[in-house]
């Protein structure tokens, strides 16, 4: 596996390859890597010919600095998964090769809606943070297709809007989200829940389940994202949101009525529990 700390030195290697006729996948990450993560790289290397996944811990879409600072660095480990997977290149850069022009740049991108929503009400700033390093690391990768996760619905939704923003050829390919045997979704925060917590962090799970077995049942069916807060609630948890969502238009919008057959119709939830914020969701119709 290659490895390339510098973005010039990876761009150069990446000329090479495409004038050799082969296509890039690219997985980019913030390290702390699990088997989500390595299951991205699976779903690169069967779909592209070269699989690029960078590490890089972001700091312009933190909103809450201690977050990034207790942001879980596993660098060597990271590496070795990487290795196992077979993985052809890591790229790792340092803040200043990233962010040459200085953290407090003055890019925006009109995302709509879907900024302010769910995570963007929660984490104001997060996703403009997200955009401008995804923009950058397309830039130097330019890959033919990358590879993101489906717990992080709705950054998903927004480097799909991104891709547009900036006319990226680019294919974004969503992948399933990986779980736990328990149900729990794989998230690099799962290390910093205390065993009796990661017991419990599976009730997330459990109650985008009892959202989904609903449907169909009319009012019941939006009620039931009510009682998914009350009973998280009830079990020490800290929830931001539980709701539900129709896809339109490449935004999520509440769904304040019944579901109709055309309609992608998605739940999603936030919570904190013991100090570490868990999110997840689950498509109840359609596909993305
Ligand atoms: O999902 C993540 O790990 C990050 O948000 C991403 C896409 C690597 C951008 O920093």
């Amino acid at each position: 596996m290659y490895q390339f700390k510098r973005s010039i030195d990876l761009k150069k290697h990446l000329e090479l390859v495409r004038k050799s006729g082969k296509t890039i996948g690219f997985v980019p990450t913030m390290g702390a890597l699990h088997n989500g993560h390595l299951s991205l790289i699976q779903a690169a290397k069967q779909n592209t010919d070269v699989v690029v996944c960078s590490i890089f811990v972001n700091p312009t879409q933190f909103n809450d600095p201690k977050d990034y600072e207790k942001y879980p660095i596993t660098i060597e480990a990271d590496i070795k998964k990487l290795n196992d997977v077979s993985t052809d290149i890591v790229f790792l850069p340092a803040v200043d090769d990233m962010y040459p022009e200085g953290l407090d740049g003055n890019i925006h991108y009109d995302f709509g809606d879907l900024e302010t929503i769910l995570e963007g009400k929660f984490r104001p700033g997060h996703f403009q943070g997200v955009g401008r390093i995804v923009h950058k690391l397309l830039d130097i990768v330019q890959p033919s297709k990358l590879f993101m996760g489906q717990k992080d619905l709705q950054q998903c939704l927004i480097v799909r809007k991104l891709l547009k923003i900036i006319h990226s050829s680019t294919e974004l390919i969503v992948c399933p989200t990986e779980r736990e045997p328990d149900g729990l979704a794989m998230s690099s925060r799962n290390v910093r829940l205390s065993p009796a917590a990661r017991k419990k962090a599976t009730a997330i799970y459990q109650e985008l389940n009892a959202i989904k077995n609903s449907f169909g049942k009319g009012l019941l069916f939006m009620e039931s994202a009510y009682e998914a807060v009350d009973h998280l609630k009830a079990q020490g948890f800290d929830p931001e949101y539980a709701d539900i969502l129709a896809l339109k238009d490449d935004t999520l919008v509440p769904l304040d009525q019944p579901a109709t057959d055309d309609m992608v119709v998605v739940a999603a939830i936030a919570a904190w529990l013991d100090g570490v914020r868990l999110i997840d969701n689950i498509i109840i119709q359609g596909k993305l």
